[in-house]
């Protein structure tokens, strides 16, 4: 048995499919009902076959919630931690710190109670460190806590940090750490907002450049480490470094809608965190741009994923791809 957390998220929808239709027997953690109806969805992108989704057992429980989680491990061999609370305000900060590094510690609890053979956890580009001098970030590039972190930044580490106890309590540990995923379903959140943005004909772009992925590769690399030999081990997951201007622009091509226009400078985006932060004092709505995601849009940072290509003979789609693949998706 296969137990997931995350299931009803981007990662978890996708691993979920790809593991039901290898024929394993997957317990998936889920919270509310509708969120179940947006893996179906997901399913339909790949398969008419409806009946897929009724070979996985729901179990209803908060990964916090420790009591309502013991259950969830009778009979696991397997885990896959895909569950996170990823926001970029800092009044999510808190909450981030329970889900992220709480909920992380409690998967790992009870995979050392439950002796679980192996456990993989997303991690994230967010948790590896820069490298100097523009050189390609690497899996030994080590997260420097005394830089200016964003808050997921901090819980991802923390998180990834409690993985690694799993490894020294003989749970064999697999951590990936993808770039920006890039996949079909969940338009109005995460990197799904780029899709929807650019169809509604979104003005603006920076030159920022980071590491992004397709969710397919994702979930194909998990499964294939899942099933090595490899353990106690990192894998960066970046098809290619690229500017979100090229992505932006690539999005706008491939449907053939106008292409944002407007570079907006660093500058500009640090007046409008400011502004965005200041008029939050004034509502209970998240500020629309906040300093980190501000900062993300103008850094530049390119990593390398020849680690998982050596490992595992692992070969990435190229993001021109999978952009094409999910645009296919959109409107369906
Ligand atoms: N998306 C990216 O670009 C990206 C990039 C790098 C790394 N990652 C990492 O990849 C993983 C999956 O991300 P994603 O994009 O799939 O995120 P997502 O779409 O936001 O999904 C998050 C999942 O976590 C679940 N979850 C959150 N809090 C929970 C709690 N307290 N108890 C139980 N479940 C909880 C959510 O459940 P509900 O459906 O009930 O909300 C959902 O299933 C995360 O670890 C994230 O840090 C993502």
């Amino acid at each position: 048995m296969i137990l997931v957390t995350g299931g009803t998220g981007l990662v978890g929808a996708h691993l979920l499919y790809h593991l039901i239709k290898d024929n394993e027997t997957i317990r998936a953690i889920y919270r509310s009902e509708e969120r179940i109806e947006a893996v179906k969805k997901i399913f339909s992108y790949y398969t008419d076959d409806a009946s897929l989704i009724s070979k996985i057992e729901w179990f209803k429980a908060d990964i916090t919630d420790i009591p309502a989680m013991i259950p969830a491990f009778v009979g696991v061999e397997k885990v896959y931690h895909c569950a996170a609370f990823i926001s970029f305000n800092p009044k999510d900060y808190k909450e981030m710190r329970k889900v992220n590094i709480h909920g992380t510690a409690i998967i790992v609890n009870l995979s050392i109670d439950a002796k679980i053979r192996k456990l993989c956890f997303v991690g994230s580009i967010a948790s590896v460190g820069d490298a100097l001098n523009g050189q390609l970030i690497t899996e030994e590039n080590e997260w420097n806590k005394e830089l200016d972190n964003s808050g997921y930044s901090i819980t991802k580490f923390g998180a990834e940090m409690e993985v690694w106890r799993a490894s020294q309590e003989e749970v064999e540990v697999v951590i990936v750490n993808p770039g920006i995923i890039l996949g079909s379903g969940f338009w109005t959140s995460g990197s799904g907002k780029l899709f929807s943005q650019v169809y509604k004909g979104f003005k603006y772009y920076t030159d920022g450049i980071t590491g992004f992925v397709g969710v397919k590769d994702v979930v194909k690399s998990m499964i294939l480490l899942m099933n090595s030999d490899v353990k106690n081990e990192r894998f960066i997951l970046v098809s290619e470094n690229k500017s979100y201007k090229e992505v932006l622009f690539l999005i706008a091509d491939t449907w053939g809608v106008k292409r944002p226009s407007k570079k907006i400078k660093a500058w500009q985006t640090n007046v409008f965190w400011r502004l965005s932060s200041f008029l939050t004092i004034f509502s209970e709505k998240a500020p629309l741009l906040s300093k980190y995601s501000a900062k993300s849009a103008h850094e530049v940072s390119k990593y390398s994923s020849e680690k998982i290509k050596q490992t595992m003979n692992f070969q990435f789609k190229e993001i021109q791809t999978v952009v094409k693949d999910v645009c296919s998706n959109f409107n369906k």
